[in-house]
């Protein structure tokens, strides 16, 4: 079969029912990713000669959420059943395609698993992948003879009661020619419980006109599991976490607990990574050798280098953080902030869109927005760079080697010169030179003597 150009068809014009949610049910996401952008990437893995989705209920919701994506979007208006949803596609294929047929809520699929079906499936005959299940609660059983050749695939609501026993089914995944489906699909009937025409029908089909239909069985359940409700979402969404938990830990990175960490994207480490529990990282994530990241952080698109230490409850978005940085406990970098190397951010600390330089400290909270800081720069308790006035944001830039002393106010635009010292609780609202000593409107200290404390009333 994998002889011939193959196209993938995913099925994903289904209500969802079962989701009780506004949202189309292969926009639900499994990993911060939809549940229907998991399946697509696998489809670009085999690079097939197209990638078609049928869509239908909530479709264009579907689409315009996806609509990056290389993908083929055919309209079925009426959820007629399966066998209906795949016929809607054959007008834009050629007798010679061979197809593969996915569906929209089974995530996990594999890429092997595909190739293994293509490698296994004759040319010009049917293949379809099956598995075993303590449950088969809803699923189409396989139904074979007593020499295990397949007769059909029965759906569970035409079943006998003796078929309902049957662990085989049938996960959805199947690969057959064209010019083949062209027939069988229009000689479908809806005549069965569910008043659909099915695709599972073709096997019957193609056996009776002597196709050769090969099985081959998914090697775990939980990579053909399809998502009908929230319970089999979350039991996904815990499978496939731990299967990351797994190649993170067998690659070299210390997880202190596998099962308390969920990766939503992609994840690069370097050596020696240690990584503490409850952590989330979100998008495109590089963590560099020797980085150790605290407990209860959540990091999304970040690019951090070599020893850096993120300590307890820090959150880093879209930031660059190079080596040797220490951060947190309990900082916030936002956005557009990138850190030089041996940059220390302490407690109760916002920085925001700002480049810090290297070896420079602020160490207790304060905000840094749309600054620019040289190097070896001290940033005191609680200071502010005041960078909005009700309506616009400003700059502050401050130069190498300036120490700034605690709770200062620095009302944005305004530049520091380098060596400068600012004495403690100024408000700057000018440009200070370079070097000396600036204070501003400091109260002049004084002690009254005869002074007494108020007392409390009695009453
Ligand atoms: C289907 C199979 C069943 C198999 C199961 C595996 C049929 C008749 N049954 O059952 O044997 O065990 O998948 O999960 O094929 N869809 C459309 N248009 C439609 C109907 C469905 O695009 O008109 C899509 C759905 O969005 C879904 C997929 O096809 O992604 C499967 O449809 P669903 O209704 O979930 O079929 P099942 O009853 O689960
Ligand atoms: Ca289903």
């Amino acid at each position: 079969m994998h002889s011939k150009p193959t196209h993938i068809v995913i099925l994903a014009a289904g209500l969802g029912k079962r989701m009780f949610s506004s949202v189309p049910k292969v926009l639900h996401r499994l990993a911060g990713i939809p549940i229907l952008q998991h399946i697509i990437n696998t489809a670009e893995a085999l690079q097939p000669a197209a990638i078609h989705v049928v869509y239908g209920h909530n479709g264009e919701q579907v689409r315009q959420e996806l609509n990056t994506l290389k993908v083929n979007w055919v309209n079925q208006t009426e959820q007629l059943g399966t066998g209906h949803a795949l016929l809607q596609v054959l007008p834009l294929l050629n007798d010679n395609d061979n197809v593969v047929v996915l569906c929209g809520d089974t995530p996990l699929v594999s890429a092997a698993l595909l190739k293994k079906l293509l490698l296994a499936t004759p040319t010009d005959g049917v293949g379809i992948v099956t598995t075993h299940i303590s449950d088969p609660t809803g699923l189409g059983r396989i139904v074979r003879d007593q020499n295990g050749q397949l007769l059909e695939i029965v759906e569970e609501k035409d079943a006998t009661v003796q078929q309902r026993q049957l662990k085989e089914v049938y996960t959805g995944i199947m690969v057959a020619g064209v010019k083949q489906l062209r027939q069988w699909l229009s000689a479908l009937t809806n005549h069965n419980a569910q008043g659909e025409y099915y695709l599972t029908d073709v096997i019957k089909l193609a056996l009776a006109a002597n196709v050769p239909v090969v099985t081959i069985e998914a090697s775990c359940w939980q990579e053909v599991q399809g998502i009908n409700d929230r319970a089999q979402l979350a039991l996904l969404e815990r499978y496939y976490q731990s299967q990351i938990a797994q190649q993170l830990l067998l690659q070299g990175v210390t997880l202190l607990d596998p099962q308390r960490l969920d990766v939503r994207g992609e994840l690069h480490v370097g050596k020696d990574v240690i990584i503490d529990v409850n952590v989330i990282l979100e998008g495109a994530v590089e963590l560099g050798s020797g980085c150790h990241i605290g407990p209860n952080c959540f990091l999304r698109n970040v690019k951090i280098g070599n020893n850096v230490q993120i300590l307890a409850n820090t959150v880093i978005e879209e930031a660059h953080i190079a080596n040797d940085c220490r951060i947190g406990p309990f900082a916030r970098i936002r956005p557009q902030t990138q850190l030089a190397n041996g940059v220390h951010v302490g407690n109760f600390v916002e920085i925001k869109k700002s480049h810090i330089g290297e070896h420079s400290n602020v160490n207790h909270l304060s905000y840094v927005g749309d600054a620019t800081i040289g190097k070896n720069v001290n940033v005191g308790a609680g200071t502010i760079t005041c960078n909005y006035d009700g309506a616009n944001k400003y700059q502050t830039i401050i130069g190498d080697n300036v120490h700034i002393g605690s709770d200062t106010q620095l009302i944005a635009p305004v530049t520091v010169g380098a060596d400068a010292t600012i004495a403690a609780g100024s408000t700057v609202a000018k440009d200070v030179p370079a070097g000396g000593l600036t204070l501003t409107s400091q109260i002049k200290q004084r002690t009254l003597d005869n002074w007494q404390r108020p007392l409390k009333k009695k009453d």
